[in-house]
């Protein structure tokens, strides 16, 4: 019988691709999936410790399979990503139960590790240096919607932003070739495959020799089966001239650039070591929305850093009403093992960085609901995905935009642009008919 595994995510895009290349590895090590622990004979925990609450997690649901395994006793359990870097053999501390740990560069000696594991049932520790070579691509990836692909171009993060833990646990920037991001571009279109989202903790300040990013997405736009380019997260910093006059000019380049301002404070965005200003950021806004009016802009939003007052918590909101973002990523600020804010009292209360999340994510609700709204009465092209998560009558498509987009329609749309002609919406997503329908 085959053997089955079970892989569970944690955190950001980085770790939902590293865990395709994970699914990937173990078909073809003859594993098949299954959708849940308990017929599992692989358990794989890909997790984040980019902030408190997403480590927490990890801890509570290792306990819940230390319970599973003591009546399974053949069951291997693995820690990988983030959480497993930083925590390293401190694993193991207390939990006998865990076979394997293995970092986010680690990937590709899965099949050896669990050859080593078979033969000798101990724990094994894999990690790497901040300088080793990620695992850019392995031979087969199990992708999750067979029209949408991520492309890890780049890995790691030199910026040291003052709360971050990523530069710690993912290493130094390290960018790809680019002939092997376009030789996979390419082998995706011939897959049918027809969007791209590149990836890496700082996409934009990928650069191989002379080759910067601005180059990277001109060369695949030229890929003709390609029809729309996305990537994510970029850096404000990175975001320079040339990249933001390709908007508005590079028609595959989608309608939507997520932004993470982090705080509107002049005084936050310094301790917080973020290298630009509010005035840099919003002028940055201005030109792109200038090329390209009908951008969707999103955004990563801290509240409560050390030392953030009622007054600069003001001039994040005022940011927020300004840009009108068509969505916001916020956090309360945690503190991090290894970051330079270690040193900054964490003096907000809890109490306080609740209140300030709560008006962050109230006003924020009411300008989605406004953006949105304002798109009924219009018809939208989207790309089909999925059938929608709440009703298998109705397709889920998203639009340039990244909005998604649920209407009523069959199964041989999946893959395909079609036009929806928008009828009501709400702060998350539109809802619309196919358009032309026979009733308009
Ligand atoms: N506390 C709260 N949020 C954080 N983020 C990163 N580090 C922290 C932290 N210590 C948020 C940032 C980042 C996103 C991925 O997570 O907004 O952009
Ligand atoms: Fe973290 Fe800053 Fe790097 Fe983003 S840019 S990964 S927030 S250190």
């Amino acid at each position: 019988m085959e053997k089955k595994y079970y892989i569970e995510t944690y955190g950001c895009q980085m770790n939902v691709h590293d865990s395709e290349k994970l699914a990937g590895i173990l078909s073809k090590l003859g594993y098949e999936a299954s959708p849940n622990e308990h017929n599992a004979d692989l358990v794989l925990l890909n997790t984040c410790s980019v902030r408190e609450k997403a480590a927490q997690k990890v801890f509570t649901r290792l306990g819940q399979l230390k319970k599973l395994k003591t009546g399974k006793p053949g069951m291997a359990i693995g820690v990988c990503g983030c959480l497993a870097q930083q925590e390293k053999d401190l694993f193991f501390k207390g939990r006998p139960y865990v076979d394997l740990v293995f970092g986010p560069k680690n990937i590709s000696e899965l099949p050896a590790l669990l050859e080593e594991l078979q033969r000798e049932r101990k724990q094994l520790l894999a990690l790497s240096g901040p300088r080793q070579e990620p695992t850019f691509e392995v031979d087969t990836v199990m992708r999750d919607v067979p029209y949408k692909a991520y492309i890890t171009i780049m890995e790691g993060c030199d910026k040291f932003c003052s709360f971050c833990v990523v530069p710690f646990l993912r290493g130094r920037e390290i960018s790809r070739d680019p002939h092997s991001i376009m030789e996979e571009a390419r082998r995706l279109a011939d897959l049918g495959y027809v969007e791209i989202c590149l990836l890496g903790q700082n996409v934009n300040s990928y650069r191989h020799e002379n080759f910067d990013f601005a180059e990277l997405l001109m060369s695949l736009h030229e890929i003709p089966d390609i029809r729309r380019l996305r990537y994510t997260s970029p850096h404000p910093t990175d975001i320079n001239q040339k990249v933001m006059d390709l908007y508005g000019s590079l028609p595959k380049l989608c309608n939507n650039l997520h932004l993470p301002l982090q705080a509107g404070s002049n005084e936050v965005l310094r301790r917080m070591k973020r290298d630009y200003s509010r005035e840099d950021y919003l002028q940055k806004v201005e030109y792109i929305r200038k090329r390209c009016p009908e951008i969707a802009l999103s955004s990563d939003i801290i509240v409560g850093f050390p030392g953030e007052t009622r007054d600069d918590f003001d001039a994040t909101m005022d940011v927020v009403r300004q840009v009108e973002y068509s969505g916001v990523f916020s956090f309360k600020y945690s503190q991090r093992p290894f970051t330079s804010a270690l040193k900054l009292e964490d003096d907000v209360s809890e109490e306080e960085k609740g209140d300030r999340l709560a008006v962050l994510q109230e006003t924020q609700r009411e300008i989605q609901v406004r953006l949105n709204q304002a798109k009924i009465g219009t018809t939208q092209e989207v790309l089909v995905e999925n059938h929608s998560r709440k009703d298998a009558e109705m397709l889920m498509g998203r639009t340039t935009c990244n909005r998604s987009v649920n209407f009523e329609g069959s199964a041989e749309l999946l893959g395909k642009f079609v036009q929806v002609y928008i009828t009501s919406a709400g702060p998350n997503s539109l809802v619309g008919e196919r358009w032309p329908s026979g009733r308009h």
